[in-house]
This record gives structure tokens, sequence and C-alpha cells, in this order.
């Protein structure tokens, strides 16, 4: 059955690397996979378009699809827009939630060949790899009540941080099921000293450990997760914490593998249908210039292949030939200590491409 997926270009580098992934998936069905590709625009591009950052077409387009592959959005352009609900990230947001993509996964795998690129001695990160579990269609982000309003003569801003016993055991079963395929340890992360809805949080994973007894559970507070992450990464396997926890920590675990550009993420409802994107933003600055890296954007289609299209041989192709490139010493601006000697955006697709080919 031919399956399809949806390309969601985006907003600043977005849709540079984008390119290099429709490429990608241009060479998988080559090498045999079914797919139709479609796409369609969400982020500023769309609100620059429709007057919307998620219209009702892209929203059908994604339910439709098996998988979505997201480039990224936002970008200063539309920090003027004041109505907060036509911004760019909430073309992202409305995805994550109209889906019901709830079980975010963002691995920070450290490639050999690039430990001297790491913000972190190479020793303290060789061999790093980190899956962080993030609950992404509740917390602090969707919470209700929220708004800015006058009190007293002044404006308040207000959000709440709210989390049900069934949203914290469907993602906490998510981790437990990524410890048990991987090294068997999960650390779960919360402010359980401070926040009620993070003691609930702490309670319901300790009440599911017994069904995983070959999963160790440890617990962590937020605070002290961020400083262990930058001291001595390697202590972690799977780490399991709510929305906006996850979105912090994940960007500083990023960094440890020496570059943002690097790394993909899944985003996954309760029937296996997935977005799939670079956990980079649309990196305005050099949007356009043929700067950008690729390669979390081409490692994030090995991920649909992977948890969304159940083809496991393409994604470990794509994932070696990102290997194969890196061995052989190609670098973008991100990742290259010599700058003069870094290669473009196109370039790095068609080095990946070339060694996709060479796999056959
Ligand atoms: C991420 C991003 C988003 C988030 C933004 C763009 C809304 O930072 O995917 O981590 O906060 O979730
Ligand atoms: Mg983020």
């Amino acid at each position: 059955m031919t399956r399809k997926v949806l390309l969601l270009p985006g907003d600043g580098i977005g849709p540079e690397i984008t390119d290099q992934a429709a490429r990608l998936l241009g060479a998988c069905q080559t090498a045999g996979l079914d797919i139709d590709v479609e796409k369609a625009l969400v982020g500023g591009a769309a609100y620059d378009a429709h007057g919307e950052p998620l219209p009702a077409p892209t929203l059908e387009k994604a339910r439709a699809a098996d998988a979505v592959l997201l480039g990224a959005v936002g970008g200063p352009k539309w920090d003027a827009v004041e109505d907060l609900s036509k911004r760019p990230e909430k073309g992202l947001l409305g995805l994550r939630k109209h889906l019901g993509l709830f079980g975010n996964l963002r691995p920070a795998l450290l490639y050999p060949q690039l430990a001297e690129a790491s913000s972190l001695k190479p020793e303290l990160v060789s061999g790093l790899d980190i899956m962080i579990v993030r609950e992404l269609t509740g917390g602090i982000y969707f919470g209700h009540p929220r708004g800015t309003e006058e009190r007293d003569g002044e404006r308040v801003g207000y959000n709440t941080y709210v989390y049900g016993e069934a949203e914290i055991e469907r993602i906490g079963r998510v981790a437990f099921e990524m410890a048990q395929k991987r090294g068997g340890k999960l650390c779960s992360v919360d402010k359980a000293n401070v926040l009620e809805v993070t003691m609930l949080w702490r309670d319901v994973m300790e009440r599911l450990a017994p069904e995983y007894p070959d999963v160790e559970l440890s617990h962590m507070y937020v605070d002290n997760a961020a400083m262990q992450l930058v001291r001595a990464p390697k202590q972690f396997d799977v780490v399991v914490t709510g929305n906006m926890f996850g979105d912090i920590l994940s960007d500083a675990a990023a960094m440890l593998t020496g570059s943002i550009g690097m790394l993909p993420s899944a985003s996954l409802n309760e029937s296996g249908q997935g977005m799939f994107e670079p956990c980079h933003g649309s990196a305005p600055d050099i949007a356009g210039r043929d700067l950008a890296n690729p390669l979390a954007m081409m490692l994030s289609v090995a991920m649909m292949l992977r948890y969304s299209l159940g083809e496991t041989a393409l994604a470990e192709r794509i994932e070696a030939a990102v290997g194969r490139v890196l061995d052989d010493g190609l670098r973008t601006a991100d990742l290259a200590d010599d700058s003069a000697r870094a290669i473009g955006t196109r370039a790095m697709g068609d080095a990946v491409l070339e060694a996709f080919a060479q796999q056959a």
C-alpha cells in the first residue's frame, strides 16, 4: 500500500533542509519505498500566504498522512504579530496537539567523528547516547487558564502547569518501553520539591515501575539534571520529563553532541502516526545562504522510516550514509573547526545521497 508523507518546509532554513530531505526520499523511492510525497505551508510561510500559521488544508493533509516531515518555523519577521495565536510557533504546537503527538523522542547521540566539536571534553562525551522522552501535548505549554490581563493597575501574565494521571502514565509507558529496548535505565526529571504537578508525576512513575522490573527507575530534580547533563552526561540512558523541562534539557543535550544541527526528533501519537523534525530551529540569521546543516533533517527521515513506516533497513542505510560523510571529513560550518573548508547545505546533501547510493 502506498503510504503518504507530507513535507512542511516552514520558515528560515526550513525550506533548504527540507529540499535535501525530499531528495533523500526520492532516493528511497528509487530503492523501492512506496510513498506519495506532498507539500504544504505551515508557520510564518502559511501566515504570509493565508493569515494563519496552520491553515485548514495543511491540517487536513497532515491528518491524512502516515508521517509528516517538518523543517522549522518562526523568525523575527513575525515577532510583530501581536495575536499570539497567529505566531508561526502556533502552527507547530497546533499540529502536535491536533495530531495527538504526545510522545517526543529526542536522541542525543554523539557521532565519534564529532567528539572534538562538542562543547565538553571528548572523554566526557565519547560514546554519549541519551534518549530524552519529552511529553509534548500537555503541561504548561497547553494548560488553562492562561493569558495576560490587568489586575490592580498592572499587567499580569499567567500560565498553568497541569498534568492528569493518564497523560503522565502514557508518556511514562513510552519511556519505560524505550529503556527496555536500550540500556535499562530511566531517569524521570521533575521539580517535586516545589511543584505539586510534578509530585504527581513522580508518584505515577513510581506506580508504573513494578510493571517494568528490568528497568531501573531514578528521579532527579530538573536543576540538578541540567547540571548533571553538562557535568557527567554519560550517566543517562533514557530521560523522561514534561513538556517545558524537556524543551530546555533537550537543547542542552543536543549541544553535547557537537551541534544542534545533528539531532533529529520524532513525535508520535497513539496510533504510531508521527511528525519528524530536526531539534534545531529556523536559524533566520543563516537562512537562504546554503549554510545550514541538513543532517538533522536527513536523520529525521531515518527516524520516520523507523518509527512510522517500519522501514528499518532504509533507516539504517541513511544513518550509515551520514556516518560515512562524517568519516570522509565533510563538515558544514556549524561543525567545522576551519570554517574556510566548510561545505554548504546542498553539497552536504549531495554527499549523503552519494553515500546512500553506494550502499545499495
Ligand atoms: C522545540 C521548539 C518549540 C518548542 C518551539 C518552536 C515552539 O523549541 O521543538 O523544542 O518549544 O517546543
Ligand atoms: Mg526547543
